[in-house]
């Protein structure tokens, strides 16, 4: 049995095949549409999410399964004290395969070790968020046409952003790949990533605090929002959380091919203005993230369609 706890549990090649399996869902849904009747999906999503829980349920859903679950731990029977381990012995009982989000890095991986159904990890803390990897990946490789020898952007909260820290480590594993961490000093990216992934791997990067300094070189800018649920004072969030702002009057800077991504939610980092500019791909995202969920629920229960 396998589980999805980091974009590392899968190989490059093994990424290819699901990224591969994403873009025949994307050609041919009819062909998956009963690939998995009869099977479940629960979702345990411990934080709030729109995109990750909904996309899991439209993902099951298109491939003629079911889904069941609880949107917040105030809604299940962790709010009377009840363990992740525990929790996901029962839902074992009920489903065959279940997406968790927790505020606590480490729950999914917790939850692993007790469970007898594939366990996605859809977001643990500041630490991964493997599913928006995958879809970022799919992403940049349905607009650009690869992942590798690249330049890429990451901007805003490099330090509690999940997000970020995923596509680092899936990304570093192709050639070619170069970062600009665009961030405010107390936002950096975490040193566990940039000395561990980064300069372990001898991955050309450099830092800089603002975007407009950057945007000339990228091929790709991904845009993140500052995390206020991961700070530990209103004040500190107030002060950060207009650092950046992705207008019209920067995307001039950038160049023609170079496209936005943002795992969303958006709150003010890039203006609305901004969406009508061709090179803005983070609606067309979402769409990707449902392709490549169907791919993983396929992949992960083992099911192959002709
Ligand atoms: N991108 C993402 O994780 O969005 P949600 O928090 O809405 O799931």
């Amino acid at each position: 049995m396998r589980h999805l706890l980091s974009p590392l549990d899968f190989s490059v090649e093994e990424l290819d095949t699901l990224l591969n399996l994403a873009s025949d869902i994307e050609a041919n849904p009819e062909k998956y549409a009963h690939a998995c009747e009869g099977k479940k999906l629960a979702t345990l999503f411990y934080e709030p999410s729109t995109r990750t829980r909904l996309s899991h349920e439209a993902a099951m859903l298109n491939l003629g399964g079911s889904v069941m679950g609880f949107a917040s731990e105030d809604s299940s029977s962790a709010s009377k004290g009840e363990s992740v381990a525990d929790t996901i012995r029962v839902i074992s009982c009920y489903a065959d395969i279940c997406a968790m989000r927790h505020p606590k890095e480490g729950a999914p991986m917790v939850a692993c070790m007790h469970s007898s159904i594939p366990v996605i990890n859809a977001g643990d803390g500041g630490h991964q968020h493997p599913t928006q990897t995958l879809t970022d990946l799919m992403t940049i490789r349905s607009l650009k046409g690869r992942l590798d020898h690249m330049t890429i952007g990451l901007c805003g909260d490099l330090k509690f952003g999940r997000t970020v820290h995923s596509l680092i480590h899936a990304l570093v594993r192709y050639p070619g790949i170069r970062f600009v961490l665009i961030s405010p000093e107390e936002l950096r990216l975490p040193d566990y990533i940039r000395h561990d992934v980064l300069d372990m791997n001898d991955i050309p990067y450099k830092e800089v605090v603002r975007l407009e300094d950057a945007l000339p070189e990228l091929d790709i800018l991904y845009m993140t929002r500052v995390q206020k649920e991961r700070f530990f004072n209103e004040e500190d969030y107030v002060r950060m959380k207009d650092f950046y702002i992705l207008d019209k009057e920067k995307m001039a800077m950038a160049p023609e091919e170079m496209y936005v991504l943002h795992p969303l939610p958006r709150v003010n980092e890039i203006a609305v203005e901004v969406d009508d500019d061709p090179r803005a791909a983070y609606f067309r995202q979402v769409q990707y993230g449902v392709y490549v969920r169907m791919a993983l629920i396929l992949t992960l229960l083992d099911i192959h369609v002709d």
